[in-house]
This record gives C-alpha cells, sequence and structure tokens, in this order.
C-alpha cells in the first residue's frame, strides 16, 4: 500500500472513531500534508476554522505557522501537519485522555511517514510523546531523541498570538529548526 493509501485509510479510521467523537463537536482534523514529509508538525487540536474546514492549522494560529515555515524556506507541500487529538473538543483545551487517545492515531500516521524530525508544538504536543511533562518555555529550541525519533521542542503559535513576549522565541527557534533540517 502506497503511504498516501495508509495515511487516507488512517483518516477515515479518525472520522468512524467514537472515541474521538466523545466531547467534541466539528468535522475531523486528521491533518494534511506530503506522506514523504522529512519535518512533521504537530500541534495541540483543531480550533473553530478547523473543525469547521476538516483542516489543519487554518485558523489565526495556522496562519502564523505557515509563515513562519515559509521564512524558513520549508515549503508546505514538503511537509506534513497534524494534530495527537483530531476533533475540536468543546471545552476548549484538551485533557489527558483526549490526547492519550488521540496520539494512538497520531503515532500510526508517523509510523507510515516515518519523518526525519518530529516538530512539537507547544505543552500538548509534548505531552503526546513524553510520559514526563515537559517544560516547553525550558525546553525549546531543542532536540531530544526518544526511541530512535528525534523530536524538537517549540512554542505553540497561539502563546504568540496570546503574549507577544514570546514572538522572539518561536522566531528563534524556527531559525534553529532551518539549521537542523
Ligand atoms: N491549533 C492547533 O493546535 N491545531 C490546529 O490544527 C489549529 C490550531
Amino acid at each position: 500500500m502506497t503511504k498516501q493509501k495508509a495515511l487516507a485509510k488512517i483518516a477515515v479510521a479518525i472520522a468512524r472513531c467514537a472515541l474521538c467523537r466523545r466531547g467534541k463537536i466539528g468535522k475531523p482534523v486528521p491533518g494534511e500534508g506530503n506522506p514523504n514529509a522529512k519535518v512533521v508538525f504537530v500541534g495541540e487540536a483543531p480550533g473553530r476554522e478547523e473543525a469547521k474546514t476538516g483542516r489543519p492549522f487554518v485558523g489565526r494560529a495556522g496562519k502564523l505557522l505557515r509563515s513562519l515555515m515559509k521564512d524558513i524556506g520549508l515549503s508546505e507541500k514538503a511537509v506534513y501537519i497534524t494534530n495527537p487529538v483530531k476533533r475540536l473538543p468543546k471545552y476548549g483545551t484538551p485533557k489527558k485522555p483526549d490526547i492519550i487517545h488521540g496520539r494512538m492515531h497520531l503515532q500510526k500516521q508517523l509510523r507510515v511517514i516515518k519523518p526525519k524530525l518530529v516538530v512539537l508544538l507547544g505543552r500538548v504536543a509534548g505531552q503526546a510523546f513524553f510520559d514526563e511533562p515537559i517544560s516547553v518555555t525550558k525546553m525549546h529550541g531543542r532536540i531530544i531523541i526518544k526511541d530512535g525519533i528525534k523530536y524538537f521542542i517549540t512554542l505553540h503559535p497561539s502563546a504568540v498570538l496570546r503574549f507577544q513576549k514570546f514572538r522572539r522565541i518561536l522566531i528563534g527557534d524556527f531559525k534553529k529548526l532551518k539549521a537542523f533540517i
């Protein structure tokens, strides 16, 4: 089976998944991008725009993410963008059971794509991969290797939309990211 077909199959499973639906609203947002991506960006959960369209990172935070990618010469067509939580939680920020469940789908996607680097955008993305909570403000801009997979930790773009002081940090991290890829 091609990677594209395998990802499409996972997207169907996500759309049909009753657990993904629990406490959530809107369309499923499985993720999108290049099945052969070397870099995968992992966010948190869909927001309102994403739940309306079924596409990840198309709202305000998404526009910022996509423009930062462009600034470092990363084409949207070259990467894959996804979230551990595949539908918009009614209560906004996803809870631990949402992340624990959703990461099962995410891990399947990563096993198909086999990227060289997984970029973790914020705390929830970190929670999906590490059992110990990671301090994003302390660990950002660094690569962590776990089970042979390289992770790059940075802030979630929506943190920058909320607090201007984070803008410089996120821009700096993307410059480092450029050097790594
Ligand atoms: N924020 C996320 O974490 N993911 C999206 O897809 C959109 C906004």
